[in-house]
């Protein structure tokens, strides 16, 4: 296939490119490079715009293309500057997304996967999370992406779009050959920062928002699911578009918690190492508990992880954090 990834440059993007790229497939990055890193697109050409320039997206399609699929990975992406400053979210993540499907149908292109969330959900009613829990978002970030799938389902029925959203729940873990990983500035995720005070104790020292949740041991449980196994879902959403017309949604998760002092546990007996850490305040937005359920997932799209221990992701991310060179 030839695939247009929105987004290459980022965390997830730059290891499904990979990973496409290992099984054949040929693939062009569209990428502002504002959070991503050029030296993480290795698997295909670097068309270097943003999403929010309408003809640059037209002129990639026509210049590059035309592509057998559709990948956007672009997006912002924290939660508190979500609820700060709301307009850059809707901007980046509503407009951008709606000029790359605009730009789909003027030069006829028709399938794209998009990276939902689970904040699409907003606080969870049960323990495991299925695509037909409501979703009420309690944040801008939440509502930006619960935006584009309501305008994705709008795009199918007038216009024949189809697209898969994926809703992960917490992407983690590195490149198993640590070509390339997770780097955020600034890092705001669990598992680098538990990392990265191994690496740097003295500049980075690990917080742990909040230990009096209503959970076993007081902090925040969440379903950890390796980038590569996102992957794995990216390609086989983009299949299943091959044979299906509309726009569909799925979790993608473990469907296992782990507490924030699990994923501490794990890190030291992964690296032998002792974690020093400081309990802080709970992070304004965080939900005591978010697992997945991802039968569907497994059932429609044949996809099944292959990371489902905490310590088999953790190592991952450890050979990365180790040899960091972006
Ligand atoms: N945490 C710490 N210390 C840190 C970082 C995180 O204690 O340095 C805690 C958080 O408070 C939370 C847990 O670790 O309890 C996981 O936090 P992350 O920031 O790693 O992940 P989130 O669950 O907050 O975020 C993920 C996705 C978001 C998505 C959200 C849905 O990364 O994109 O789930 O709620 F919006």
């Amino acid at each position: 296939m030839k695939v247009l990834v929105f987004g290459g440059a980022g965390y997830i993007g730059s290891h499904v490119c990979k990973y496409l790229a290992q099984r054949g497939h040929e693939i062009t990055v569209f990428d502002n490079l504002s959070t991503g890193h050029a030296e993480a697109v290795r698997w295909g050409n670097l068309v270097q715009q943003d999403i929010l320039n309408p003809d640059a997206i037209e002129d990639c399609f026509r210049q590059h293309g035309p592509f057998d699929l559709v990948m956007h990975f672009c997006a912002k992406s924290l939660v508190g500057e979500s609820v700060t400053s709301p307009e850059i979210y809707y901007r980046n993540n509503v407009v951008g997304t709606m000029n790359i499907l605009d730009a789909m149908l003027a030069t006829s292109h028709q399938r794209i996967i998009f990276s939902s969330t689970a904040a699409v959900y907003g606080n969870p009613q049960q323990s495991l999370i299925d695509e037909q829990h409501p979703r009420s978002p309690i944040n801008p970030y939440g509502q930006s992406k619960k935006m584009v799938e309501e305008m994705l389902l709008d795009y199918a029925n007038a216009h024949g779009l189809d697209s898969v959203s994926l809703r992960y729940f917490n992407a983690c873990g590195a490149d198993p050959e640590a070509d390339i990983g997770e780097s955020h500035q600034p890092e705001t995720h669990l598992i680098p920062n538990v990392l990265k005070s191994l690496v740097n104790p003295s500049q980075n020292v690990l917080k742990i928002f909040g230990d009096q949740y209503p959970t076993a041991d007081g902090t925040c449980i969440r379903d950890y699911i390796h980038v590569n196994d996102l992957a794995q879902a990216h390609l086989l959403a983009g299949e299943f578009l091959f044979n299906r017309s509309g726009a569909f949604a799925f979790n993608l998760g473990n469907g296992s918690g782990f507490s924030v002092m699990d994923v501490v546990k794990a890190a030291s007996q992964v690296t032998g190492r002792h974690i020093d850490y400081q309990i802080e305040a709970p992070r304004a937005g965080d939900p005591p508990i978010l697992v997945a359920n991802a039968h569907q997932a497994q059932q429609q799209l044949g996809w099944k992880a292959e990371y489902t221990s905490l310590e088999a992701i953790i190592e991952t991310a450890w050979r990365w954090h180790q040899n960091e060179n972006f």
